[in-house]
């Protein structure tokens, strides 16, 4: 039998708990182990819980167990994650966490603690939620290809969120609130919306992709509290979806660029259907071409499934050791705001024929209020970009710029 522990009976902690307990015999079938949840560590309680018996208050109740091998950390956050992190990978035991902001920060030291205990620190819960998607990207795909680009909706709460703007109407606060009680949010849901966690997600997958994790902190992050109905609605009108997409892929000069912002996704390209929580994540390999991962990006039970997969290839004695990552040195980073791509434009005008001049435009719609949105006819960079907007001048106000994907 495997013994495994649980840090943090929440969302996750708790749907990990009980998967492994009610598939007990799906996993046992498959992998010819029994996988036992023995102890679960949180701050409270759970006195109405069938797993009431099995929650403990001290840390070392697990750290000091010779009989537990896999720890799950699914307390989320930096501290005390790392401390029980790095105590249990020092006391020889894998641990599995659906923790990005762990990864994203302390990944590179957390897999040479792994490597150097001879266990295995693996984290596929903590990027699409339910999708596998780490585990082929490293074990696959990134084997035998040179990954071009990687773009994903990475964040079923925005996800959640923009689905609900844009088909029911819904405001801001009222769709964010439907997401929290489904249990998609983080703790704090800035982190969301934000872009925060988006962020963690696009380095992680970039470190799996180019072998290299960026700072999260040099990663160009722009969230959703800036998209209003109208880009929602517009982009509708004129054949694209608004979604939060993190990209890393790398530059004209070889250095690895990632980001964060809103996005119109062109319709009829494969993340543009990507609604509610679901997460899309588009791989460009330079012999695969396009692979497309889908699937519930965040939520209780699909987070479960993505942490017992790792769970029970450690217990099966079938986990591969996730490669190491060095860090991004600064000049290995590319700046986003130096890459050409499309970009929507609106502003507020009574004159069509002086913005489309101005920019350039191959779609353009001009809104019950006035507003002259377009999308441009040629590439630029944010900076070009930024110029002509200044050069306009008082001839027109820009509301708003919106990148293109694609
Ligand atoms: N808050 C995250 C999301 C949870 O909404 O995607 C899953 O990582």
């Amino acid at each position: 039998m495997i013994n495994v522990a649980i840090l943090g009976f929440g969302v996750v902690g708790s749907g990990t708990a009980a998967l492994i307990t009610e598939n007990a015999d799906v996993i046992k079938n498959k992998i010819g182990e029994e996988v036992y949840v023995k102890r679960i560590l949180d701050l409270r309680d759970f006195p109405d819980s069938p797993f009431a018996d099995r929650i403990t208050h001290d840390i070392n109740d697990i750290v000091a167990d010779p009989e537990i091998s896999i720890v799950c950390e699914l307390i989320g956050g930096l501290h005390p994650a790392y401390e029980f992190t790095v105590a249990a990978m020092n006391a020889g035991k894998s641990v599995v966490t659906s923790n990005k902001e762990i990864v994203a920060t302390f990944g590179v030291e957390l897999l040479e603690i792994a490597a150097r205990n001879g266990v295995h620190y693996m984290f596929e819960a903590a990027v699409g939620g339910g999708i596998p998607v780490l585990r082929p990207l490293a074990e696959d795909v990134a084997v035998v290809n040179a990954i071009e680009r990687v773009d994903g909706i990475l964040n079923g709460t925005t996800n959640y969120i923009l689905t609900q703007m844009k088909e029911n109407g819904a405001s801001f606060a009222d769709a964010l609130s439907g997401a929290q009680k489904n249990g998609y949010a983080e703790a704090d849901p800035s982190a969301d919306i934000e872009g925060k966690d988006t962020c963690r997600k696009i380095c992680i997958l970039g470190a799996i992709a180019f072998g290299k994790l960026v700072d999260v902190s040099s990663v160009s992050t722009v969230g959703i509290t800036g998209v209003t109905l109208s880009d929602i609605e517009n982009a509708e009108k004129m054949g694209y979806s608004v979604k939060l997409i993190g990209s890393a892929f790398k530059d004209a000069e070889g250095r690895i660029v990632e980001l964060v912002r809103p996005c119109f996704v062109p319709h009829g390209t494969p993340l543009a259907p990507v609604s509610d929580v679901f997460n899309g994540i588009s791989v460009r390999g330079n012999y695969v071409g396009d692979v497309m991962f889908y699937g519930r990006g965040a939520g209780s039970e699909p987070t479960a499934s993505a942490v017992a997969s790792d769970v029970a290839r450690i217990a099966g004695g079938a986990a591969v050791a996730v490669a190491p990552w060095t860090p991004a040195a600064d000049n290995e980073v590319g700046d986003p705001s130096a890459v050409p791509a499309l970009y929507y434009v609106c502003a507020d005008t009574d004159s069509v024929i002086d913005v489309e001049k101005h920019f350039g435009a191959i779609g353009k719609l001009v809104t019950d209020n006035g507003s002259v949105c377009i999308v441009l006819r040629e590439k630029v960079t944010l900076s070009e970009l930024k110029e002509k907007i200044a050069a306009a001048g008082s001839s027109f106000a820009v509301s708003s710029v919106i990148e293109v994907l694609g």
